[in-house]
């Protein structure tokens, strides 16, 4: 018998879904104690040397650390919480009937995958990764599939090794694709192009996309009418993550 559709994670178990630019993260947080703690020994000199111009350098160095903190804190919170939402609101707006063939391009440790496997009882999920280290932290195949076990939907859940640029599957092969936070890591704009052409491509006719990102989703929208998808439309943003991200939907004709 097929597991339940959302059954829990196995025993004590937790998935986990993975830190996004974990050398950003890092890099905010050794930055902003470094100059918190500078900034504060900084007023405490121009305090005693009595001048107005180091103290007011002073505190713009102590306010920018405690701006990096704050955006770690947020990055992090968004990675570990705030995604979680965004998966939710993303893959409630397919409507899933439960049988449908679904691709997480960019799929990371599975948020978007693992939460699709769960409505397609009767269906599968693929996911296809470079599995960047540098875009997600501990990122590999072999977490997401301990993930989607995890979460008991490994029997429908597959994931491939290849670039979203060139997708390494057939003409009209699924019925939904779906990407959260993958593709902006394209660093070029016709990189991204590239990549929403190759999405359109793998989709059957009816077939829906919806594509979450904290930047170029209207450069998404654009590529999709261009490709000739139908209702394509860019959600209001979500704050739920930082940055906030919106989702461009479209449907394939
Ligand atoms: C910030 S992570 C997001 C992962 C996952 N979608 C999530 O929401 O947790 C971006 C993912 O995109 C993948 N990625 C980046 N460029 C890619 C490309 N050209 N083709 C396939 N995957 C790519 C990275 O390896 C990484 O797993």
């Amino acid at each position: 018998m097929p597991p339940a559709q959302n059954a829990p994670a196995t025993g004590e178990q937790k998935p986990d879904y993975g830190l996004d630019a974990p050398g950003v993260f890092r890099g905010l947080l050794i930055g902003g104690f470094a100059a918190a703690i500078a900034g504060y020994f900084l007023v405490r000199w121009a305090f005693r040397e009595n001048s107005g111009t180091a103290l007011g350098l002073a505190f713009a160095v102590q306010n920018s650390g405690v701006g990096c903190l704050i955006g770690a804190a947020l990055l992090f919170t968004s990675s570990r919480f705030g995604k979680l939402h965004l998966r939710d609101r993303l893959l409630n707006g397919l409507n899933l009937r439960g049988n449908e063939e679904l691709l997480d391009v960019g799929c990371g440790h599975g948020l978007l995958l693992i939460g699709a496997a769960k409505k397609l009882p009767q269906g599968r999920a693929v996911g296809v990764d470079l599995w960047s280290q540098v875009d997600q932290g501990d990122n590999s195949r072999a977490a997401t599939l301990r993930n989607a076990e995890i979460e008991n939907v490994s029997d429908r859940v597959e994931v491939h090794d290849g670039d979203m640029r060139k997708l390494p599957f057939g003409d009209g092969t699924f019925d939904a694709v779906v990407a959260n936070f993958a593709i902006h890591n394209i660093p070029s704009r016709e990189g991204r192009r590239e990549a929403i052409r190759e999405i359109v491509r793998v989709l059957k006719p009816g077939g829906q996309v919806a594509l979450s990102d904290m930047k170029s989703v209207a450069l998404y929208a654009k590529e999709l009418r261009t490709s000739g998808m139908r209702a394509v439309k860019i959600s209001w943003p979500s704050f739920w993550t930082w940055p906030p991200a919106r989702i461009a939907t479209a449907r394939k004709p």
